[in-house]
């Protein structure tokens, strides 16, 4: 699938969604149930056939038999009364589906009850309810919403603060379901609670590293570190778009695979050690936005980290060549199946990136799974224990803390594929690239600096070649 057929299947599927939820409310207090009928809605249990129905057809879920036994109950108490006052036959209340959203009202606990081990993901921002569960495959970020599910999502974008877009807004109002009972507000908000610090186990840096920002941490490294070849590991640059994750276990890290046909492929990093060849590779990485600030100040103000001369780096990577580990995976290298196009990465924190296939299995392939860096195990900032390197192209490919390839016909949906990680002429507004226009950047050429001058006097110099150039 090309990537805007992909994106408009994407945005179709956001918009049908959007449609506003059928909902049945019931007794006090108010309670939804989803249906995907599309005829008018009754208030009747939905069938199990319903509440298997896959999540994509799933309608208002979790009426579970308690719940049922208590509408059935109420439904015929309440027709009773009505047949004893009124000695009219009991009648089925009517789906309130003419109820907006807004106007249909949820208790707290419920939502807390649409956490992360639920079938179905409810947040809350404001006083407002979403129901995400069809979103949660399209995050850009992955499954790491999954954190809110169940509860307030403005935590997560105080940290996040990515999200805090009228574009983002623009999305998450299509899965809004209902508001939270009044009963449950205090000052209009429902309590937002504390969560988790998920950078709160991010390693010490070097002081010498430039920092840009703190927490996901991105600092380069010093001018004065890059004069030697190879960058000392403790002074390379560090760009991380979220947290460290927790990893300590190197040889138990487990990397999925999985092939074009959906089957997956497990090893974990000492497979990897034990089963192939190990290769090391001198390789520079660059992040795409280095020396961002000198186009700042020579041009006009661009968007993004404005990083100096030091967001590049050269190491002596080590590992096993990841066209290999294809191979054994079970992928046929002299004649994959020609739908392949593309192989994503997926690292534990959730970053996302992809390459095109034929770099990956390029016959004089130097795309490495590494492990080691400069000699040593990769430091937790730059992958431990795993990360993929991909020499030769933007850095943002290179993706760390590995923990699963996809072989796939399309490339990595993430945000840093689709939306960032793109270049545009001088003419295009940053404000509102047509991203699908531009390719994803993949091979970059490094860039050079100098990074410092020193007066010499000519005859002072020991190269006597360089004191005649200078003469
Ligand atoms: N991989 C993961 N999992 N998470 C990230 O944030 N950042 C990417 C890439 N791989 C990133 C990632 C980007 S944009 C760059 S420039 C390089 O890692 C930086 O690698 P380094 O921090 O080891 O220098």
């Amino acid at each position: 699938m090309n990537n805007t057929a992909s994106w408009t299947a994407r945005l179709l599927r956001a918009d049908r969604r959007s449609s506003p939820a059928r909902c049945q409310v019931h007794g006090t207090p108010v309670r939804h149930q989803r249906a995907f009928h599309a005829g008018p809605t009754r208030w009747s249990a939905p069938t199990s056939s319903a509440v298997k129905a896959p999540r994509a057809a799933r309608g208002w879920t979790r009426i579970g038999p308690t719940r049922v036994a208590r509408v059935g109950i109420a439904v015929v108490a309440v027709g009773l009364a009505y047949g004893l006052v009124a000695s009219a036959p009991p009648v089925l209340a009517e789906s309130p589906e003419e109820l907006p959203p807004n106007q249909r009202l949820i208790r707290l606990d419920e939502i807390h009850e649409h956490n992360r081990t639920a079938d179905t993901y409810w947040v809350f921002r404001g006083d407002k309810v979403y129901d995400i569960t069809d979103w949660v495959p399209n995050h850009p970020g992955g499954e790491v919403i999954l954190r809110a599910a169940g509860g307030s999502l403005e935590p997560y974008w105080n940290i996040f603060t990515i999200h805090q877009k009228q574009e983002v807004y623009d999305v998450l109002e299509q899965y809004f379901i209902a508001r939270i009972d009044p009963r449950d507000l205090v000052d209009g908000k429902a309590p937002t609670g504390q969560v988790e610090d998920p950078f709160k186990n991010d390693p010490i840096r070097d002081s010498a590293l430039i920092q840009h920002s703190e927490r996901p941490c991105n600092s380069e490294t010093p001018e004065s570190e890059l004069r030697s070849y190879i960058t000392p590991t403790e002074k390379f640059y560090v760009r991380n778009h979220l947290w460290v994750p927790d990893l300590h276990e190197a040889d138990s890290h487990r990397l999925t695979i999985e092939l074009f046909d959906g089957e997956e492929v497990v090893y974990t990093v000492a497979d990897l050690r034990k089963k192939f060849k190990e290769y090391s590779i001198t390789a520079t990485l660059q992040c795409s936005g280095n020396r961002r600030s000198h186009m700042t100040q020579a041009s006009r103000p661009t968007v993004g980290l404005q990083w100096g001369v030091g967001a590049i780096g050269t190491a002596t990577w080590s590992g096993v060549r990841l066209r290999d580990v294809l191979a054994d995976a079970g992928l046929d290298l002299q004649e994959p199946d020609e739908d392949i196009k593309h192989l994503k990465f997926v690292g534990a924190e959730a970053y996302g990136a992809s390459i095109p296939i034929d770099k990956a299995i390029d016959r004089h392939g130097d795309v490495l799974l590494a492990f080691s860096m400069n000699g040593q195990p990769l430091p937790r900032d730059h992958g431990f224990p795993l990360r993929v390197l991909v020499p030769g192209h933007v850095a943002a490919r290179s993706v760390k803390w590995l923990s699963k390839i996809v072989i796939s016909d399309e490339e990595s949906t993430s945000q840093w594929q689709r939306r960032d990680y793109k270049c545009f002429g001088p003419n295009v507004r940053a404000s509102h690239p047509d991203w699908d226009s531009a390719p994803a950047i993949q091979e970059t050429p490094v860039q050079s600096a100098i990074t410092s001058v020193r007066r010499v006097q000519a005859d002072k110099l020991l190269d006597s070649a360089l004191a005649r150039v200078l003469q």
